[in-house]
C-alpha cells in the first residue's frame, strides 16, 4: 500500500465532504484573503517546518525564532512597550485556557488556595472562558450587556467585582455582535479595585489597528489603557496564517511564568512548556511568520480596506432588503435580523444555493434571531453574487419541506430531526431551534448524545 495512488484518489474523495475553504461561501470558521501566492508559500512553509517538534526550542530553535518573530509583530501593533512578553499557541481557545491559568495561579499566590477565584465576563464573551474556567476550577460570572450598544453593562461589571475576582474579560470585539466592550473605562474599574483585565482580541487583534490606521473609529482596546494586563490576539484569524496560531501578550513577565509549565523532577530531561500543548508543529508557526512578513503593515491594511468595502457593500444592501444590524458597526461583524422574513428559511434557502450562515439565537430584551457573518477580505468580491442570492432566496417561496420539518420541530415533532441526524446531515439552524425548546441542561445533554452519535 506503501505510496499507494489510492490513496490519494480517496483523499481527494473526501476532501469532497467539505465546503471549499477558500471559495468565500462561508462568514464564520475561515478567513480567507482570495491571494493564491500567499496561500500557496504558506503551505509551503508549513510542508519545511512541519516535522519539527516545538516542544524542544533549543533542539528546534527554528520555534523560538518564530516565536519571538511573531510575538514583536503582535506587540508593535498593539502598543505594548518592551515589558511585554508574549506566547505563541494553537488557537484563541489555548490562549484563553492559558490566561485563566495564570490569573488562578496568581490570585492564588495573592490569597491563598481557600478562596475560589472568580472570572467575570460579559454575556457577550466566547465560550472558550466558561471552559476555562470548568478546566480549572474558577466561577464564572456572567454579567449583561447593554441593550443597544451590545457592550457590557458598567454597572453590573462593577457590582460582579469583589475580593474573590481573579480576572475581567472584555472582547475586541465579541464574536456575536462585533462590538468592542468599553476597555477604557473596564480598566478604569479594574485598576481601582486592584483586579487583572484580559482583552479577548482574538478576532480584532490583527485587524482593528489597521482600522485605525484607515481612519475608522476605534475605541482603545490595547496596552495603552493601563489597566490592560494581557491581550490574545489570533494569527491564524485575521493574521491569515493557516490554521494553528494565536498570540497571548502578558503586561507582567510574573504572569508569563505561570503560564509556563516546568519539571525538573522526572526522570528524563528537563521539561518545559510555554502553552498547554507539548510535543506541537512548528509549521503552523512558520506559516505565521510567513504571512507576518509577506504582508507587512501595509499588505495587512490594503486587506482591511477589503473587509471594510465589503461590510459597506453588504449592510447597504441588505438593509434594502429589509435587515437591520443587531448593533453599531464597529469591527469585522455583521449581526443582522429582517422582521419581514423567517430566518430559518432564509439561511436553508442561502444554503441551497452555496452561501452558509450561523443563525444565532433570538434573546428576550436583547436581540431577535439574527444572521452571523465575519467578513474576510475575499467578500469584498463576492459581496454582489451573495446579495444576488439573497434577493433571490427572499423572493422565492420558501422550501416546503424545510417549513414542514421546522413546523413540526415548532410542535414539539422531533421525527423529521431524527430521520436528518440518521442520514449524518445536521441542519444547525434545525439544531437552535430544537434545543432551545428544550430546558437548557437536557439541551446540553442532548447536544451531547447527537455529537456521540456523529462520531460513532
Ligand atoms: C472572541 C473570540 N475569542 C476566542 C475565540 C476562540 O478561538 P479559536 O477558535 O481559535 O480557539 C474565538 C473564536 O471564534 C472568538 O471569536
Amino acid at each position: 500500500m506503501t505510496g499507494s495512488p489510492d490513496l490519494l484518489a480517496s483523499l481527494s474523495k473526501i476532501e469532497k465532504m467539505d465546503i471549499d475553504p477558500y471559495s468565500g461561501n462561508l462568514f464564520t470558521y475561515v478567513y480567507e484573503t482570495g491571494d493564491k501566492k500567499l496561500r500557496n508559500i504558506q503551505h509551503k512553509a508549513l510542508n519545511m517546518f512541519y516535522d519539527r517538534n516545538a516542544l524542544d526550542f533549543t533542539t528546534f530553535k527554528s520555534a523560538a525564532y518564530f516565536e519571538k518573530e511573531i510575538v514583536r509583530f503582535a506587540k508593535s501593533i498593539s502598543n505594548a512597550n518592551e515589558e511585554v512578553l508574549g506566547t505563541l499557541t494553537y488557537g484563541g481557545t489555548e490562549s484563553i485556557l492559558l490566561t485563566v491559568k495564570s490569573a488562578r495561579d496568581l490570585f492564588r499566590k495573592r490569597k491563598g488556595k481557600e478562596e475560589v477565584p472568580e472570572i467575570v465576563l460579559p454575556s457577550s464573551g466566547h465560550p472558550a472562558w466558561e471552559k476555562g474556567a470548568e478546566y480549572f476550577d474558577l466561577k464564572l460570572k456572567i454579567v449583561p450587556i447593554d441593550r443597544e450598544s451590545k457592550k457590557v453593562s458598567l454597572e453590573s461589571l462593577k457590582s460582579a467585582i469583589n475580593d474573590r475576582t481573579a480576572l475581567v474579560v472584555a472582547s475586541a470585539p465579541n464574536f456575536p455582535y462585533g462590538t468592542i466592550d468599553p476597555v477604557k473605562e473596564m480598566g478604569q474599574i479594574t485598576r481601582d479595585m486592584g483586579v487583572l483585565l484580559h482583552v479577548d482580541a482574538c478576532v480584532g487583534g490583527f485587524i482593528l489597528p489597521f482600522f485605525e490606521r484607515l481612519g475608522e473609529k476605534v475605541p482603545v482596546y490595547d496596552f495603552r489603557e493601563e489597566g490592560v494586563t494581557s491581550i490574545s490576539m489570533d494569527t491564524h484569524k485575521y493574521g491569515y496564517s493557516l490554521k494553528g496560531s494565536s498570540v497571548l501578550l502578558f503586561r507582567n513577565p510574573e504572569m508569563k511564568k505561570y503560564s509556563n509549565y516546568i519539571n525538573i523532577s522526572w526522570p528524563s530531561y528537563i521539561f518545559v512548556n510555554t502553552s498547554i500543548l507539548s510535543s506541537r508543529s512548528v509549521g503552523p508557526m512558520a506559516s505565521a511568520w510567513t504571512a507576518i512578513n509577506y504582508l507587512g503593515m501595509d499588505g495587512y491594511q490594503s486587506l482591511t480596506k477589503k473587509v471594510l468595502s465589503a461590510r459597506k457593500y453588504l449592510f447597504k444592501e441588505l438593509s434594502k432588503l429589509g435587515f437591520k444590524s443587531t448593533a453599531p458597526l464597529e469591527s469585522s461583524i455583521l449581526s443582522m435580523y429582517n422582521e419581514n422574513v423567517d430566518l430559518f428559511s432564509f439561511v436553508y434557502g442561502m444554503q441551497k444555493r452555496s452561501w452558509h450562515l450561523e443563525i444565532q439565537k433570538a434573546i428576550q430584551d436583547l436581540v431577535p434571531y439574527n444572521m452571523h457573518m465575519t467578513l474576510s477580505p475575499v467578500h469584498k468580491k463576492l459581496s454582489k453574487p451573495f446579495i444576488q442570492a439573497a434577493r433571490d432566496t427572499i423572493n422565492s417561496p420558501p422550501d416546503p419541506d424545510f417549513k414542514k420539518l421546522m413546523d413540526g420541530l415548532s410542535a414539539g415533532d422531533l421525527s423529521g430531526l431524527m430521520t436528518m441526524i440518521a442520514d449524518g446531515n445536521i441542519n444547525p439552524a434545525m439544531l437552535v431551534k430544537l434545543l432551545e425548546q428544550i430546558p437548557e441542561e437536557s439541551a446540553k445533554e442532548m447536544a451531547n448524545e447527537i455529537v456521540n452519535g456523529v462520531f460513532r
